[in-house]
């Protein structure tokens, strides 16, 4: 019997991350507002943890009811058998997000929530669940929107963008699930090289080699929700890890590069390539942008330049961006090269004219990624 999921991802990448679900095997796919919509069965819901790139978490829809005030909420939560879902034995924790008029306290929404199932649970069993904020064995998520809630399983746990192979981060990183939406947009394959000269920890190349290889992003894990619920299916969990694994390739057609000029950043993406075992395949380098040099004729360049916002002060970067637009120009002929920036005067600076324009949430950032053909 298939199930409703809900995938959590980005402002701006609903219809990119529905895209990527499909090919995952995913039915009735419907992007929404921060998320989107789709069907499967449990096999499907491992795999998409396992395999999907773009989205934080992946909910499991339990129930949906109309709910305007506290009570509202009590009754509908407590018309769940959550039996079936936890015995006391279980710790849980509960998030919530979104509001009504008078819900508006996401710490109380959490509150009523968690003493509407563990009422339940003393009534039926004289003992309940403790709470576990942080490793808790069942999330629970709840969302309120328009005087409605909707109950969730939340399956991945932490979110998914943190993969596990990055302890070592720059001071300004992309999230990874940003930067592997980013490399879906630029449509790279990794018969093209693919370069990021303003790499910090290394997010895009990492990124990009994971894809190149076919390695599933969910490989580098610890833990996801779902193992440690009731009806956690060990053996197909291995069963799918282990394909995962096998298809893995040993080798890309083209390169992958990376380099920045801040030799400690470039040392932490090292490590992070060398955590998740794809070293021999990226060649990070410390350069500074103005000796830069492409290693071919042709590829893909993506980069996020400092903006302002976090690193570097707005004024004197315009400067830097148009090196970066002369660079491009004069040296880059037969790339295509992408820029992400939270900042239309200091895209300006770049000078070149984008063949098109994305507009992307970095965090809470609103930001352009743009295009340019070089030629
Ligand atoms: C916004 S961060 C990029 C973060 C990166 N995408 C990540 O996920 O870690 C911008 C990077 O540009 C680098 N940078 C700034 N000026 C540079 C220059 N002249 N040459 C090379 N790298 C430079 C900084 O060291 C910083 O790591």
């Amino acid at each position: 019997m298939p199930r409703q999921y809900f995938a959590t991802v980005a402002r701006g990448l609903e219809s990119l991350a529905a895209q990527e679900l499909e090919e995952l095997g995913a039915e009735s796919v419907e992007p929404g507002f921060c998320g989107v919509e789709f069907k499967g069965d449990r096999k499907l819901l491992y795999q998409v943890n396992l395999w999907a790139r773009l989205p934080f978490r992946i909910l499991v829809r339990l129930e949906e009811f109309a709910c305007r005030d506290a009570e509202d909420l009590y009754q509908g939560i407590q018309r769940l058998s959550w039996q079936d879902y936890l015995t006391p034995g279980y710790t849980l924790a509960v998030d919530t997000t979104g509001k009504t008029q008078r819900l508006n306290h996401s710490h109380f929404t959490a509150l009523q929530v968690k003493n509407a199932i563990v009422d339940q649970q003393r009534q039926q069993f004289g003992a309940r669940s403790h709470i576990d904020t942080q490793t808790p064995d069942v999330r629970i998520n709840v969302h309120l929107h328009r005087d409605r809630c909707v109950v969730s399983l939340d399956s991945s746990g932490s979110s998914l963008h943190r993969r596990g192979y990055r302890p070592a981060v720059g001071a300004a990183p992309l999230k990874e699930s940003l930067a592997a939406a980013l490399i879906r947009l630029s449509e790279w394959q990794s018969d093209l090289a693919f370069m990021d000269p303003l790499c910090g920890s290394g997010t895009l190349p990492l990124e990009a080699c994971l894809q190149g290889l076919n390695m599933a992003p969910g490989l580098f894990r610890q833990q996801f929700g779902f193992e440690t619920w009731p009806d956690f299916e060990a053996p197909l969990w291995q069963a799918l890890q282990a394909e995962a694994k096998a298809q893995q390739l040993t080798q890309l057609p083209m390169p992958i590069w990376g380099s920045d000029y801040n030799p400690d950043v470039i040392e932490q993406a090292r490590q992070n390539a060398h955590k998740c075992r794809i070293a021999d395949h990226i060649w990070f380098e410390p350069i500074d942008l103005q000796d830069i040099v492409p290693p071919t004729d042709c590829g893909i360049l993506i980069c996020n330049p400092p903006y302002g916002e976090r690193l570097g002060n707005a004024q004197a970067l315009g400067g830097f961006y148009r090196q970066l637009g002369q660079i491009l120009k004069q040296r880059f002929k037969g790339w295509t090269a992408f820029v992400l920036s939270g900042n239309k005067a200091l895209s300006q600076s770049i000078g070149l004219k984008s063949s098109q324009r994305t507009a992307i949430n970095n965090g809470s950032i609103p930001c352009q990624f743009l295009k340019y053909e070089l030629y």
